[in-house]
């Protein structure tokens, strides 16, 4: 069993219990979770699920990821920008038609579960009935999910394109449908800054405002082609990042993917306002788009998480995503190069990642109060990682061995809410 302790240091039972119960607003939470003996007496009349040989951890939290894309994955182009062009675009256009939204939602979902991650901060696409087919999607399964409708009035082709006061209205009425219903939450959602006209970021900004306890997503400074357009469009603004800022954009709960080409004023602006990266770094290895800097994101204590920014992003494995993000961390050409423990790439993909997004203690972890979504994992899921795991000397070893080796064949079990919602085998 696996959990994070109050200092976010990684704890472990090889004999553990985890108790959960449904409280009284109807959602299950963690009563306790320990060594077996010391948990077991206080529950005589428990009735515990047996997991030999397994581990329980925490779901995983993808804090950035495109739910359209999900037909995008492995599309290879010029970098991001012909990306979007040749194929984002061309697949988002397919949400107008409700029927097929509906469809990619059930099928996104299924993935998530089934390789464990059981909380996401998703795009949607610019058509409202993208956001509903998700958003009714998740509730059936009473997960915790973040989405929005995407913001993208200008620099878009047709039928991605939206329409500026009509895209304000559209959000705001679909943040007063779905935010804050069962475990459900609003993000308010501009693409990017080159596709947002000033008069769209400044409407973001103010509903960001008067609704503070939604989330913001967008992205910045993945690509340089993408930041030097910045530059020519907001001519005034200091740096990309500082677009977002100038409209009200940078605040708690606001979580930007990438953040790659950033100096120490921006990453002190993220720390101050409390914005969060979403470190993606499977996408950014496969666009070309560069490395992200842990060790100046670390100095300057801005919140930061990994994310599977499907579809640039090449896998909805958090164990894909844990070492690329191990690799891009060891990079030492443009940056200093840095070794990430296997505990801090766990944490940055579970209680991290919960905690750039305002959920620490409610996602992420199973400490008691937190919510009761969590996986099964299996060391022996393939015959490599069966005998790369009986060598590990220790925690670190067994880890790492997972990240480096493991997919979603090492989910034995997805849990949500009590529930086995995704296995291998039989439960
Ligand atoms: N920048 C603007 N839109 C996108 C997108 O869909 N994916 C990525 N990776 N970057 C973007
Ligand atoms: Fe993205």
């Amino acid at each position: 069993m696996l959990w994070f302790n109050q200092e976010h240091r990684l704890q472990h039972a090889s004999d553990g219990l985890l108790v959960t119960a449904c409280d009284s607003d109807g959602v299950h939470r963690v009563l306790a979770i320990g060594d077996y003996h010391s948990v077991r007496p206080h529950y005589p009349d428990l009735t515990p699920t047996h997991w030999p040989g397994h581990w329980i951890a925490p779901g995983f939290v993808d804090l950035h990821i495109h739910y359209p894309q999900t037909d995008v994955i492995g599309s290879p182009a010029e970098g991001l920008l012909p990306w979007l062009t040749q194929y984002t675009f061309v697949h988002e256009a397919k949400f107008a038609d409700a029927h097929h939204a509906h469809e990619v939602a059930e099928f996104f979902l299924d993935e998530l579960l089934s390789h464990g991650v059981t909380t996401a901060l998703t795009f949607a696409t610019s058509h409202p009935a993208s956001v509903t087919a998700l958003f009714e999607a998740a509730q059936k399964r009473r997960l915790r999910l973040i989405t929005g409708k995407v913001l993208q009035d200008r620099h878009s082709p047709d039928g991605v394109r939206d329409e500026t006061e009509q895209s304000l209205i559209d959000t705001e009425t679909l943040l007063q449908r779905w935010h804050g219903v069962d475990r459900l939450g609003y993000a308010i959602t501009p693409r990017f800054a080159p596709s947002c006209s000033e008069a769209q970021l400044r409407g973001a900004g103010e509903l960001a405002a008067k609704y503070p306890s939604t989330w913001i997503q967008s992205h910045v400074a993945e690509n340089l082609d993408e930041v030097q357009w910045v530059r020519e469009l907001f001519p005034q603004a200091r740096s990309y990042l500082s677009v977002y800022d100038n409209f009200g954009l940078l605040r708690q709960r606001a979580v930007y993917a990438h953040c790659i080409y950033f100096d120490e004023t921006d990453r002190t602006l993220m720390q101050r306002t409390g914005a969060a990266a979403a470190v993606s770094p499977t996408s950014n290895l496969f666009l070309g788009s560069g490395f992200f800097d842990f060790a100046a994101a670390q100095s300057s204590h801005m919140r930061h998480g990994l994310a599977s920014d499907v579809g640039g992003g090449t896998s909805f494995s958090p164990f894909h995503t844990m070492l690329a993000a191990y690799t891009v961390g060891r990079e030492g050409q443009t940056k200093p190069g840095l070794s990430l423990s296997p505990e801090q790439l766990w944490w940055q993909h579970t209680s991290g990642a919960a905690q750039a997004l305002g959920l620490e203690g409610q996602v992420g972890n199973l400490l008691p109060g937190c919510e009761a979504d969590f996986v099964v994992l299996d060391p022996q899921a393939t015959p490599l990682l069966a005998r790369r795991c009986a060598q590990a000397h220790n925690l670190s070893e067994l880890l790492f061995a997972w990240i480096v080796l493991g997919d979603d064949r090492v989910i034995a079990h997805t849990v949500v809410q009590g529930q086995v919602v995704a296995s291998k085998t039989q439960p």
